[in-house]
């Protein structure tokens, strides 16, 4: 616990117990649902005393849930930021409420480093690098219609968001290496199977020729897929995909064949979480970057990794 003016130690109460207060980004995707059961269950095997909102994906209920946090003094509040900019004024009340604060999954751009004690999450240029990098080194198969030019569609991450932001980015910088492979569209489709459906829809009225689509995530991957089928088209065949994060249904669709590489992001990142909080706490130094091992899938790999797959 914290200082705070009632002399109280706030909400660690007087048995010690940690509480923490989590303002989750929503439930947007399966990898949403499994990094939130990871986090619920880790809290509960160490003993923390959890309080947890989700934010629909809205930065002003995130900012809500953590001033409510800071208004029970909790001992630690961790996020995952929905959007990257924007948090200043609301880590500045932490701060001077003296509650660290973990930054998980996504980041936040400020200039005052002061504002967060670490943060714990994947690294998404290096995620959209390798979609980029697995393209580039398939240039060969992925020139569908076979003019010569490799069509890629974009299927963003919600807008604004780190990892939007930064598989966008990684993307770019490792296709660039290749005149014959071009975005030909990009659109947001906010990290849901329902957004990823409405832009590819859209996008295969708009776009000739379509080669391959680039999707954030799986979910939007899932999505489009259900408008390619719908459009009497073969997704993985006549529509190559390649998405991030290696949930449950993206893989199974991978080792099905309707998806043609995934780039694994993450989600368990309960444990750590709760590590770092219990040595945040005890005053022990924590690093401020702590970046998730990751591994890449292809069909054959995910057809291997299923049967044992934990999300
Ligand atoms: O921030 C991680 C991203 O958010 C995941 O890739 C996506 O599925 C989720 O919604």
């Amino acid at each position: 616990g914290t200082l705070s003016a009632c002399g109280g130690d706030g909400a660690s109460a007087d048995d010690g117990t940690i509480t923490m207060g989590f303002a989750q980004v929503g439930a947007e995707s399966g990898w949403r649902t499994a990094n939130s059961a990871s986090i619920q269950d880790s809290a509960e095997e160490a003993g923390i005393d959890l309080k947890f909102t989700d934010a629909q994906q809205k930065q002003e209920n995130q900012i809500k849930a953590i001033r409510s946090y800071i208004q029970q003094d909790v001992d630690v509040i961790s996020f995952s930021p929905v959007v990257e900019t924007g948090w200043d004024a609301v880590l500045q009340e932490a701060k001077r409420a003296g509650i660290p604060v973990i930054l998980t999954d996504r980041a936040v751009d400020t200039e005052d480093e002061s504002l967060y004690v670490s943060f714990l999450g994947s690294d998404f240029v290096a995620e959209g690098e390798k979609a980029g990098q697995w393209l580039v080194d398939n240039a060969g198969d992925m020139d569908v219609d076979g003019d010569g030019d490799i069509n890629v569609v974009e299927l963003q991450g919600t807008t604004g968001a780190a990892p939007a932001i930064d598989r966008k980015e990684g993307f770019e910088s490792v296709i660039e290496s290749d005149p014959t492979i071009s975005i030909g569209a990009s659109q947001t489709g906010d990290f849901t199977r329902d957004g990823g459906k409405q832009v590819m829809e859209a996008f295969l009225q708009s776009e000739d020729g379509i080669d391959v689509v680039y999707a954030h995530n799986d979910d939007m991957g899932l999505g489009a897929i259900e408008a390619i089928e719908a459009a009497g088209l073969v997704p993985g065949e006549d529509i190559k995909i390649i998405t991030i994060d290696a949930v449950k249904d993206g893989m199974t669709a991978l080792a099905d064949g309707k998806i043609n590489y995934i780039v694994e992001c993450n989600p368990l990142l309960g444990p750590q979480l709760m590590d770092l909080a219990q040595k945040v706490i005890d005053g022990e130094e924590v690093p401020r970057r702590v970046v998730t091992e990751e591994t890449t899938f292809t069909q054959e790999q995910a057809a291997e990794a299923l049967p044992t797959r934990e999300y």
